[in-house]
């Protein structure tokens, strides 16, 4: 005999994607019904629930969705959705388009963030790092900075790290922040598994042997962890 728990979760209410129009409150909410009395043979499940244990009804917390979406963001959508058709796409089907978390909502900065720059009249970061995510979402922030996952950048001061950039790098990748180079094996290897330590140049703009960049301990501007 053998417990099952299913989830059965519904949307309640939704909005179409991005790309087809106005945007509508969504809510997820789950119904977990335990069955017993399921038999397995030879891991083939052969007969089903005889009866239902418990029923509950569960809303999700999570952060907070929006009343609406905000100005800001509405007038980052008009321009980047025929410019950036994909990141429009993606943004339209993902739960932050349904919460109203638009893109200024994850890309505003402070105008003395040091990756900061002026974007029709709003200051943005191209960078959204694991301290603008914790913003909302605190508690898997906090999580992922405690792992090992997020400390994976700190080899580059590590001498395995020292056999790449030195012994069997060739310091031809030369950028504006490096005019001395760095080892292609690094910037195009290591770096970008382990993560980067993300430089900003002096106009603002990110180096770019060192963004892009999604090397999941990557060392951001902001001091963060992560990518
Ligand atoms: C008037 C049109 C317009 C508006 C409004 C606008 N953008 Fe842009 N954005 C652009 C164009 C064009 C580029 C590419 C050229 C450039 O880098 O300036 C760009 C570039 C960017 C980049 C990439 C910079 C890089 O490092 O490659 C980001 C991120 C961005 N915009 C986010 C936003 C956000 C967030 C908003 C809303 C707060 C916004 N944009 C509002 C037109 C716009
Ligand atoms: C949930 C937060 C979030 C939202 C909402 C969001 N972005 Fe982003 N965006 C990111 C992250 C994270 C990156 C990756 C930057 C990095 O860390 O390298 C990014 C990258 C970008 C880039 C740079 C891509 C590149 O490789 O040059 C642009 C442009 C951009 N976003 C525009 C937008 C626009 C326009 C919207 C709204 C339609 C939007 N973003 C909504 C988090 C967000
Ligand atoms: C302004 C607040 C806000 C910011 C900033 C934000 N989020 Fe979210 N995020 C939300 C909301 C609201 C939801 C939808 C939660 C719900 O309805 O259950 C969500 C949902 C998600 C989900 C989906 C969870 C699921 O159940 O499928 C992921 C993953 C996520 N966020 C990651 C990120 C990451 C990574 C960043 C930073 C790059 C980020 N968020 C920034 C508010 C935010
Ligand atoms: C394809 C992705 C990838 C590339 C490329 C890569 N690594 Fe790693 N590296 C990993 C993973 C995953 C681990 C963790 C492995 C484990 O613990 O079993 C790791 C572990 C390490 C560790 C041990 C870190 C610790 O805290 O235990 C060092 C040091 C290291 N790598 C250095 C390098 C150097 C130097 C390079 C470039 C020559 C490099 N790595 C390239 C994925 C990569």
């Amino acid at each position: 005999m053998l417990c099952e728990l299913v989830q059965v979760c519904s949307v309640l209410e939704t909005s179409e994607p991005a790309n087809a129009g106005d945007h509508a409150r969504f809510m997820g909410r789950c119904v977990y019904l335990i069955i017993g009395d399921v038999t397995m043979v030879r891991g083939i499940r052969v007969g089903i629930g005889l009866h239902i244990g418990v029923l509950v009804t569960v809303t999700l917390a999570g952060p907070t969705t929006l009343p609406k979406l905000s100005e800001q963001s509405r007038a980052c959508v008009e321009c980047h959705k025929d410019s950036n058709p994909g990141i429009h796409r993606q943004w339209g089907s993902s739960l932050h388009y349904r919460a109203n978390v638009g893109c200024y909502e994850c890309h505003k900065a402070n105008e003395n963030d040091v990756d900061a720059f002026e974007h029709f009249d709003t200051y943005i970061a191209t960078i959204v790092s694991p301290k603008d995510c914790a913003q909302c979402h605190p508690h898997e922030t906090a999580e992922f900075a405690a792992s090992h996952h997020s400390k994976a950048a700190r080899i580059l001061g590590s001498l395995d790290n020292r056999l790449a950039e030195v012994v069997e790098g060739n310091n031809k990748f030369v950028t504006e922040g490096f005019p001395q180079g760095n080892s292609a094996a690094a910037v195009t290897g290591c770096w970008q598994c382990h993560g980067s330590q993300v430089k900003v140049l002096e106009d603002g703009r990110l180096d770019p042997a060192t963004w892009p960049n999604t090397g999941i301990g990557r060392i951001n501007p902001d001091g963060s962890e992560g990518s």
